[in-house]
């Protein structure tokens, strides 16, 4: 890497940041197109005002925002794309003149996993494992794309309401009645009591998360048996506790990778106005793998 005095400057903001894949992969994709700018990692604070004005002083082009700052960097933003506002979540900054633009590009990556796999979310029946921001998004995605009905399972049943209420409300605004009167949301006691075969589901929680990666939030061997699609949107371990459970009972499983590396691949994108080439991609897979 070759630090020069025109060297753009990317980065993310979020506490704590010492987790975090991005600065490998944004750096990794920007060596492999030569591409002039380096990505770091800035470890924010609550004062988000001030943090967006000095971010924006400097000029720097583009930023990611992770926990716990997604939804609270909205009120400092100059304008944020549709789909992102009625998330409720922002991950992506990009400047204009005017100030900065919010994206919600784990959406994006998301979709291009599924995408990828071959995962149709038109005229399923989806169930989502939690209810924290991760699944929100999902509900969102899974309601524009034409799902046929959205379960949510939460042990706090009072924020799966807060998400089907919203995720009603976007169906009903855009004409999906049927979907909109087919959002539930239950506990996990209830698991057994839905009504759907052949659902895909989505593991949203963060338990099975490496080094707990024997546990997972679902062990009843009845409800794996209804799991045509398991998605689980950890990536380590690479095999997860939920995934193994799906894979045994016949359903296909898939991790969380992919979406990481295409929510990083899709905010590179609209800050550069390039398309990442398959095979560059392919190697941060590789390496993240
Ligand atoms: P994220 O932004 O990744 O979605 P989050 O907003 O903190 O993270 O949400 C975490 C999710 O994991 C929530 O659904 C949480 O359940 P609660 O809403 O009941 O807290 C779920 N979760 C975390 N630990 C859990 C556990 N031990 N058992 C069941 N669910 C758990």
């Amino acid at each position: 890497m070759n630090i020069n005095g025109h060297t753009k400057v990317y980065g993310i903001i979020g506490n704590p940041i010492g987790h975090t894949m991005s600065p490998a992969i944004h750096n990794m994709i920007s060596e492999a197109l030569g591409i002039d700018s380096v990505y770091v990692p800035f470890v924010a604070n609550d004062d988000l005002k001030s943090i967006v004005k000095g971010l924006f002083s400097l000029g720097v082009k583009g930023i990611n925002v992770t926990v716990p700052y997604k939804t609270a960097i909205i009120y400092e933003l100059y304008g944020v794309e549709p789909m992102a506002m009625e998330i409720g979540a922002v991950n992506t900054l990009q400047y204009t003149e005017h100030g900065y633009y919010g994206y919600n590009t784990d959406i994006l990556g998301l979709e291009r996993e599924l995408k990828d796999e071959n995962i149709s979310l038109t005229g399923r029946d989806i169930v989502l494992l939690g209810a924290g921001g991760a699944a929100r998004a999902v509900a969102f995605l899974c309601a524009s794309k034409g799902a046929s009905s959205i379960t949510i399972v939460n042990r706090t049943l009072n924020k799966a309401l807060d998400i089907r209420a919203d995720v009603a409300a976007y169906a009903a605004k855009n004409g999906r009645f049927d979907l909109s009167s087919n959002v539930n949301a239950i506990t996990f006691k209830e698991l057994g009591s839905i009504p759907y075969n052949d659902i895909t589901v989505f593991q949203c929680t963060n338990v099975g998360l490496a080094p707990d990666s024997e546990a997972c939030v679902v062990h009843d061997s009845t409800f794996y048996r209804k799991v045509a699609v398991g998605v689980d949107l950890i990536y380590r371990p690479a095999e997860t506790m939920f995934m193994r459970y799906v894979r045994s009972a016949g359903g296909a499983s898939y991790n969380g990778l992919k979406m990481l590396i295409y929510q990083a691949v899709s905010a590179y994108e609209i800050w550069n106005g390039v398309a990442v080439p398959d095979v560059v991609i392919y190697d941060v897979e590789r390496s993240l793998a």
